[in-house]
Parts: structure tokens; C-alpha cells; sequence
């Protein structure tokens, strides 16, 4: 493992509490000896991640996931198995040695995304910053806003920026690389003159740039980085780093489109905001937001494309099961406007004030209707209808009759004979995880395994009784076990957990894990799986020997294999 040892990885382990870290990201409730919380794994609607702080491990007993404090945090945060262990590090206060080699295999490509955010401010703070200082102040930006989100400004040279980071020693491909610099007759600046504001992945690195033009009209209002290797817009949300913790704590987080309005709500003090940048949503965003299990309240800007917007993306993060507010905002164009304008005391009064998903379609629908007249009751009734008819929340369709029921004096059964009967989903069936189909054997050495992950007293036995078993695959997990066993004399599933993170048989000591979560260790029922697997074994010496008979011609061999077949069937060897 790059350059940190295995007994610094336990000790972090050991002192870092999974519940307090798992209740850092998602709420954890306990009940006897475990703690249980809703799994961010899968689509859970009831609280199915078991955590047990006495074995250092979570399961899932839905989809199954299971591992340590590490491998939740991996999983969660979508991070490597090192970049965990040093976010659990830094959350009980364990510092790395220095020197330990934690980096990314880009890590050279963040060094110079830095470098330039450095650049850029230090530009924008010189002399030649003096209109685009201006222009930030006349939006209302502070100094202290212009420092926390690091806003700069791009030079107005072709390539100050690019000689700037070539002098400190930045490879070119890795100039191109970022989007920093491209190609033509010389190695020049992607950015000109603009102000640039960067833009973090979910780890709060730097990773791309939107850049405004202040001085001009000409060109496009913002030129962003293209899609790079560290900068994947369709996982990336303008402020989510900042925002995410603010977002749990309270339970919700604003979308707005631009980092203009996002920055506006943030330095407002309202900090649970996000923007979009301007793109739609992708699955990976929506999994982002799902995964906080907060409200998300729409917020896009009060035109026809941020109403438009507003009922597609509305539309996935239902279906997606995100619990979704709308909030339209009348008169400014954003929120940032609004802000500007009214304070953001009115700003958190309509936060407070936002609107179920479901009303605001039905005030879409009403609009233009004159709902005293028949046929316009009558086409708004089938418009709601039609909506009922997609979706599977059984409850707002009975309140929604029952208001049409009293609204327009309409007959209730009239009204649901035109809803379709939801289809009965099996969410349980729909997303347990195929399971990998084992023989009779293969079972009985997945429970052998699980065993001695457990307690050194059923590796002795094992050795004792066994020492190894015909499969190359299983076998080479208990050789990782032993291996374990022999460097640390001692043996638990969490810590096992961490040495397999970076070797080759990690999926397979998981699908292990996954497989006998619910196993109970008793003595007995290991020694009945010993001697189970020694019928195996003998079963599958003599059908080697089978193989051998057929291949020799020498009749004294033949007779010995013949002999030491019978023995075997015997048993007596
Ligand atoms: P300001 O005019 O600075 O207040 O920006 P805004 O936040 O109001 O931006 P707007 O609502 O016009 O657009 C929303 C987001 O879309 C912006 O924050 C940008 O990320 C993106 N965007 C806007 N204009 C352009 C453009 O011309 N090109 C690209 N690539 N993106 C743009
Ligand atoms: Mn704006």
C-alpha cells in the first residue's frame, strides 16, 4: 500500500469511531446493541444499514454492502481507499507521517489548477485588476467574498499564465491536460481577461474554471473548462463542497443555475446552495443529491427556461424518489438579483414559503384556465388525472381527489375510475443485488472463510484440520488470512477489511462478507464445516487420481493409484 503501513491504518481505525463517522454523513438511530440508518447504497425507504461499533463494520441487509469505517467513506465519498483512510485520519485528529505518498495519479493536474487559482487572484489584486475589482464591487462583492470563493482574473496576454506555470516547472501535456492552456502556433492561455471563478469536486479541489467577461459585451458571457480528466461536469456541482455539510444539518439544499446566484445565497448566509451551471442534471448528480437525503428546493431563475428546467429536472429527481420544493421567485430575474433588491430576509421567507413539486405543476396547468367555466374544469380535472397516472405516491393521489372531490363538486368514484391502479413495485426485489449462485462447497468454504476472519482460534483449527482446500480462488484468500495472521497475531473482520482494500481478492472477501452477515459463530458449526469440506476434499483427490489412472500406461502405476483410490474411499489415510 503507497507507503502507509498496515498497523497505522488499524490505529486510525481504532480510533475513530464508525458510528460517530457513518453519523457524520448520514442520520443513525440506535436500537439494542447497533445502530441502524437509512442505506445511501441503494434505494432504501427504511432504515436497513445495521452498524455495529463493537465489530467496527456496517451491513446492509438489503443490498448487502457491507465493510469498514474505510470502505464507507470510499463508497460514500467516491474517493480511493487511501484518500478514506486520510479523511477518517483528519476527522479523529491523526496526522500522516510526512512524506507518506498519498497522492492521485493527478495529482500533478491539481498542482497546476492551484497554482493558476493563485495566479489568477494575484492578477486580480494588481494593478491591471483595477476595472475588474471595480466591476466585482459594483455587483456587490466584497473583498471577503472575492477571498472565499477565490475569484481572480485571467491576464489579457496570450500566454502570461501558461509561461507563469511552465516557469514553475509544469509540463506542458499537463497544461493541456487542465484546460489551462491550448495548443496553436505557441502554448497559449485558455482564459483571457476574464474574471475566473473555480470551480471544486466534491473533495473541495479545484478542478475547472467558469470565466466572465466585465468590460465588454463582446463573446460569450462565461467560457467554462472543457471536460477534462479531473473535471467532469456531469459529477460536478458549482458549491457542493461547501454546501453539503450546511445541507445535512439543516435538511435541504437550494439548486440555483448560476455560481453568480450561488455565491449571492452563501454569502448571504444561507450556505446550503448549489448551482448548476447552467447544464442539465445528469444520473450522477442526481445520485449526489439523493445521497444526502435532504429537501431539495428548486431555485432556477424567473424566466420561461428556468420554468421550463425546472419541470424536467423536477421530474428525475422524483422519479429518483428525492423529496422536491419548487421556488419561483417573482420580479428579479435570479437570485442574486432578488437578494440584491429585497434582502435576504425576503429570500429566506420564500425559501420557507416554496411549493411541493406536485402544486407546482397543478399551477402550470391551471394557468390560462377559467376555472368557472365547465370545459375548463373539465381539461384541468384530465390534466391532473394524467398526472396522477405517473405517479406511485398513493397518498397524494387520495389528497388530490379528495380536493377535486370539494373543489369542483365532483363525484370521488367518477374520479377514480380514471386512476390507473399504481403497480405494486417490489423496491426489496427490484434492487437486491443478483446474487452470485455458490455450490453446496463453495458455501460451506465462504462460512469456513467468514469464520476465520473472525478469531484466530478457527484459522488454528483450520490449519490443524485442513490447511488448505481444492480451490485456487477461495485458497487464495486464506493464504491473505494466514498471511494476516502470521505478520499481526491477531484477527478482526474491520481490519482484515483495510489490508484487502488494495489487493486483488477485496471483491471476493466483500461477496464473503455479504454472503454470511447473519452467520452466528459457534464452535460446533465450524467443526461440522470442517468436516464437511474434508468430504470435498477426498471427493476431489480421488477424481484427480480418476484423471491420472486414464493417463497412465504403466501398469505398476496404475495399481498403486488403484490402491490409494480404495484407501481414500475408505477414508483411512
Ligand atoms: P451573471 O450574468 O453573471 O449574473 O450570471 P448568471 O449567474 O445570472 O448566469 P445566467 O443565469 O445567465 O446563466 C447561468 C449559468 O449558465 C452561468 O452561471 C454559467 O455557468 C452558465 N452560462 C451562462 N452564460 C454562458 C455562456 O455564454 N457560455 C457558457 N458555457 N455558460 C454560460
Ligand atoms: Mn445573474
Amino acid at each position: 500500500m503507497a507507503g502507509i503501513s498496515n498497523e497505522e491504518i488499524s490505529k486510525i481505525r481504532n480510533a475513530a469511531s464508525i458510528v460517530d463517522v457513518i453519523s457524520s454523513y448520514i442520520n443513525l438511530e440506535k436500537k439494542g446493541k447497533n445502530y441502524f440508518g437509512v442505506c445511501p447504497f441503494h434505494d432504501d425507504h427504511n432504515p436497513s444499514l445495521s452498524v455495529s461499533e463493537e465489530k467496527g463494520i456496517f451491513t446492509c441487509f438489503v443490498c448487502h454492502k457491507t465493510g469498514n469505517v474505510f470502505t464507507f467513506v470510499q463508497d460514500y465519498e467516491n474517493v480511493s481507499f487511501i484518500e478514506a483512510v486520510k479523511i477518517v485520519a483528519n476527522k479523529v485528529g491523526i496526522k500522516f507521517d510526512a512524506g507518506i505518498q498519498t497522492e492521485s495519479k493527478y495529482q500533478a493536474h491539481y498542482d497546476a489548477m492551484e497554482l493558476a487559482v493563485k495566479l489568477y487572484q494575484n492578477n486580480l489584486k494588481s494593478k491591471d485588476g483595477k476595472k475588474a475589482r471595480e466591476y466585482l464591487e459594483k455587483r456587490g462583492l466584497t473583498e471577503e467574498v472575492i477571498n472565499e470563493f477565490e475569484i481572480g482574473l485571467a491576464p489579457n496576454a496570450p500566454d502570461t499564465l501558461t509561461k507563469l506555470l511552465k516557469a514553475k516547472k509544469i509540463p506542458d501535456n499537463i497544461l493541456i491536460e487542465t484546460g489551462l492552456s491550448a495548443e496553436g502556433n505557441i502554448l497559449y492561455d485558455k482564459f483571457r481577461n476574464r474574471i475566473t471563478f473555480p470551480i471544486h469536486d466534491r473533495q473541495g479541489r479545484a478542478v475547472g474554471f467558469s470565466a466572465r467577461i466585465y468590460d465588454t459585451t463582446e463573446g460569450s458571457k462565461y467560457i467554462n473548462t472543457q471536460e477534462t480528466k479531473i473535471f467532469k461536469k456531469g459529477e460536478i456541482l458549482f458549491n457542493f463542497h461547501r454546501a453539503k455539510s450546511e445541507a445535512k444539518k439543516v435538511g435541504k439544499i437550494i439548486i440555483v443555475e448560476g455560481q453568480m446566484d450561488a455565491i449571492r445565497v452563501y454569502s448571504s448566509g444561507i450556505k446550503y446552495v448549489v448551482a448548476t451551471m447552467g447544464t442539465a442534471l445528469t444520473k450522477e448528480h442526481i445520485e449526489m443529491l439523493k445521497r444526502l437525503n435532504v429537501t431539495v428546493i428548486l431555485c432556477f431563475d424567473n424566466d420561461s427556461a428556468g420554468e421550463t428546467a425546472t419541470l424536467s429536472v423536477g421530474e428525475e429527481l422524483t422519479n429518483a424518489g428525492v423529496d422536491l420544493k419548487v421556488l419561483r421567485l417573482s420580479m428579479e430575474k435570479d437570485p442574486d438579483e432578488y437578494i440584491l433588491k429585497y434582502g435576504v430576509e425576503k429570500y429566506q421567507d420564500a425559501i420557507n414559503n416554496s411549493i411541493n413539486y406536485f402544486d407546482f405543476k397543478l399551477n402550470i396547468l391551471k394557468r390560462n384556465k377559467d376555472l368557472t367555466k365547465n370545459s375548463d374544469i373539465s381539461e384541468y380535472v384530465k390534466s391532473i388525472i394524467k398526472e396522477l397516472n405517473n405517479s406511485n405516491d398513493e397518498i397524494l393521489i387520495d389528497l388530490e381527489i379528495n380536493k377535486l372531490v370539494k373543489d369542483y363538486g365532483l363525484d370521488k368514484n367518477v374520479l377514480l375510475n380514471q386512476i390507473k391502479k399504481p403497480e405494486k413495485v417490489n423496491i426489496i426485489r427490484v434492487e437486491e443485488k443478483p446474487k452470485v449462485k455458490l455450490s453446496k462447497y463453495h458455501k460451506l468454504v465462504e462460512a469456513l472463510i467468514f469464520y476465520m476472519i473472525n478469531d484466530i482460534k478457527y484459522i488454528k483449527l483450520f490449519e490443524q484440520e485442513l490447511g488448505s482446500i481444492p480451490d485456487d480462488k477461495y485458497q487464495s484468500v486464506i493464504e491473505d488470512i494466514l498471511a494476516f495472521y502470521i505478520k499481526y497475531n491477531y484477527i478482526n473482520i474491520a481490519d482484515f477489511v483495510s489490508y484487502e482494500a488494495t489487493l486483488d481478492n477485496y471483491e471476493l472477501v466483500m461477496q464473503i462478507l455479504e454472503n454470511n452477515s447473519s452467520v452466528e459463530l459457534i464452535d460446533n458449526d465450524f467443526v461440522g464445516i470442517i468436516e464437511k469440506i474434508k468430504v470435498w476434499k477426498n471427493e476431489n483427490k480421488i477424481n484427480q487420481l480418476k484423471d491420472e489412472l486414464k493417463e497412465t500406461s504403466d501398469i505398476n502405476k496404475k495399481l498403486e493409484i488403484m490402491d490409494n483410490i480404495a484407501k481414500l474411499k475408505k477414508r483411512d489415510v
